[in-house]
C-alpha cells in the first residue's frame, strides 16, 4: 500500500537545498526587519503617536518563508479603544514616514488602508491594526494576524523545513495562495497542517484520502456547520475557517497532487517544468486534430488589483458560458487569462455554428386554448420553415436568430451580468477571435496558457 511507503530523505534534502533560505539570506532579512521596526518607532515618536507596538508577523517572522520570496509583514498595533478613523489616519502617517526611506510606495486597501513599500528590495506591508485582547474580539480582519503569529511561533520550532516542503509542494501543484485569483491554500494554512499532522509526509498521506466536508479543529473549539470543502477551524478564533477561500477544484487538485506524488515521489512535483509558449504551427495542428471551435473574447484589462479583477473575470467566464448554452451552443470548457494590456476569456465549443433551423416545441394539441394560440403564432409566419405534430405536440421549425456563437457573443455579451470594471472595459470594446485567428494573440504568457488549454 502506498500509504506505508515513505518519501525518500534525499528528495526532501534536494528540495530544501533549493528553497531554504541561506544563513546570509536570513541575516539580511532579520537586519531589514530590525531596521523597519526602528523606523516605525522613530516615526511614531516624531509624529507624537507614542502608544503603538511594532509587530513582525507572517512567514518572515516565523522562519517559514521560501528563499527568494521577500515579503515582510509589519503590523503597527494601536490600543483597542482607538477610534477607527484615528487608527487609519495615524497608522498611515507613520507608514508614510517610514516610506520616505523606501524605493517605492503604494497605498493599498483591505478592510482599512495600509501601505505597501519596496524597501531594500523587500516587499513590505505596513499594516495598522487594533491591539485586541483575543482574536475573536477582533475589530478588523487583520487583527487576527498577530494571534496567528503567536500560535504558530509557539509550535513550529523544529518543523520549519516541513512547512517549506509543503509550501513548495503546493506551489508545484498550482494550489498555493489564498488570493481570489488562486483560491488555494494560504501560508498560515500550511503551517496549521504541519502542526496538526506533524510532518509534510503525514500531511500528504492524510490529504490523499480527504473528502469534501473534511474538518480539522486543532483546539476542538468549534461545533459550527460549514459548507466549504475543507474546514480548518482557526485555533485563535473558533468562528473562522482558515480554508474559507479554498475552491472545490483547488481542494481536489491538491488531493490528486498528493496521490500522484506518493505513487512516484519525484522532484517534478515541487518544480514542474515550465511549459513553452504554443507556436502558430502548433495552434493550427491542435485545431485540426480537435475539430472543435475555439473562441477568444479579448478586451482591455481593467486597471484594478487582482483581488477585484479575478472574481469579475470568473463571473464573466460563467456569464459567457450560460449565454451560449441558453442559445443551444454546447460549451466544452472555459478559461481565463489576463495580462497587460489584454485579457482573454477562452471558450471551446462543440461547434461555433448551428443550423439556421431551430425546433420550437409547443403544447399538446388537446390543451386546446394554448395549442391554438401557439399554432396561430407560427403557422405561415415569416421565418418559419414549417410545422407538424410530434408526440402529440405542435412543433414548428423556425429560423434561428443566432446561428453563430460569434454573432451571439458580439450582440448579447455586454448585456449579461458582469462586474463593474469588467463591464466598463467590455462596453468600451471587445473582439471575438475565432479558431486560427487566435494566432494573432502573441503574448508569450498567453501562449503558455494555450499549451495547457489544448
Ligand atoms: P501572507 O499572505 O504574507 O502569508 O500573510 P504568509 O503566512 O506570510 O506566507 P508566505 O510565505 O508569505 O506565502 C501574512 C499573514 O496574514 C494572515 C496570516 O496570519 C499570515 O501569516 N493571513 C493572510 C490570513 O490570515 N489569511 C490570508 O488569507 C492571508
Ligand atoms: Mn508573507
Amino acid at each position: 500500500m502506498e500509504t506505508n511507503t515513505s518519501i525518500p530523505e534525499d528528495l526532501k534534502l534536494a528540495v530544501l537545498e533549493r528553497i531554504k533560505p541561506t544563513e546570509a539570506e536570513r541575516k539580511k532579512l532579520t537586519a531589514v526587519q530590525e531596521e523597519l521596526a526602528e523606523k516605525v518607532r522613530a516615526a511614531s515618536e516624531k509624529l507624537c503617536v507614542p502608544d503603538i507596538f511594532v509587530k513582525m508577523v507572517g512567514s518572515a517572522a516565523r522562519g517559514t518563508w521560501l528563499s527568494g520570496t521577500h515579503d515582510i509583514d509589519v503590523f503597527i498595533s494601536f490600543p483597542e479603544e482607538t477610534p477607527r478613523r484615528e487608527l487609519e489616519i495615524r497608522g498611515m502617517k507613520i507608514a508614510r514616514e517610514v516610506a520616505k526611506h523606501a524605493e517605492y510606495a503604494e497605498d493599498r486597501h483591505a478592510e482599512h488602508p495600509y501601505l505597501n513599500i519596496i524597501y531594500k528590495g523587500f516587499d513590505v506591508d505596513l499594516v495598522p491594526c487594533f491591539r485586541v485582547a483575543s482574536a475573536c474580539q477582533l475589530k478588523s480582519a487583520v487583527d487576527r494576524t498577530p494571534f496567528h503569529n503567536e500560535f504558530v511561533k509557539a509550535r513550529i520550532k523544529g518543523h520549519e523545513d516541513e512547512v517549506l516542503l509543503m509550501k513548495q509542494f503546493m506551489r508545484g501543484g498550482g494550489v498555493y495562495g489564498s488570493e481570489l485569483r488562486t483560491q488555494g491554500f494560504s501560508g498560515y494554512l500550511t503551517e496549521l497542517l504541519i502542526i496538526y499532522y506533524g510532518s509534510f509526509e503525514n500531511s500528504v498521506k492524510a490529504a490523499s484520502s480527504w473528502k469534501p466536508g473534511k474538518k480539522i479543529d486543532i483546539m476542538q473549539h468549534s461545533e459550527m456547520e460549514h459548507t466549504e470543502p475543507l474546514v480548518i477551524v482557526d485555533p485563535t478564533d473558533p468562528r473562522r475557517n482558515v480554508a474559507a477561500a479554498l475552491s472545490l477544484n483547488k481542494f481536489c487538485m491538491f488531493i490528486d497532487h498528493c496521490r500522484e506524488f506518493l505513487k512516484n515521489p519525484e522532484l517534478k512535483f515541487f518544480f514542474p517544468a515550465s511549459p513553452l509558449p504554443l507556436e502558430d504551427r502548433e495552434i493550427l495542428e491542435k485545431l485540426e486534430i480537435r475539430k472543435s471551435s475555439q473562441f477568444a473574447i479579448v478586451f482591455e484589462t481593467p486597471d484594478v488589483v487582482d483581488d477585484v479583477l479575478y472574481p469579475q473575470l470568473y463571473k464573466m467566464e460563467q456569464a459567457a458560458a450560460s449565454l451560449l448554452n441558453e442559445y443551444d451552443f454546447s460549451v466544452i470548457k472555459t478559461g481565463v487569462w489576463s495580462g497587460k494590456p489584454e485579457t482573454v476569456i477562452m471558450l471551446e465549443l462543440i461547434s461555433g455554428t448551428l443550423p439556421n433551423v431551430k425546433k420550437r416545441i409547443g403544447p399538446p394539441v388537446w390543451v386546446r386554448e394554448h395549442a391554438e394560440k401557439f399554432k396561430a403564432k407560427y403557422e405561415g409566419a415569416e421565418n418559419v420553415f414549417g410545422g407538424y405534430i410530434e408526440d402529440g405536440k405542435y412543433v414548428y421549425e423556425i429560423r434561428r436568430k443566432y446561428p453563430t456563437a460569434k454573432g451571439l457573443l458580439e450582440e448579447l455579451l455586454v448585456n449579461s451580468s458582469l462586474g463593474k470594471q469588467v463591464h466598463q472595459s467590455v462596453s468600451e470594446g471587445f473582439e471575438v477571435v475565432e479558431n486560427a485567428e487566435i494566432c494573432r494573440l502573441k503574448d508569450p504568457d498567453f501562449r503558455v496558457f494555450l499549451r495547457k488549454w489544448v
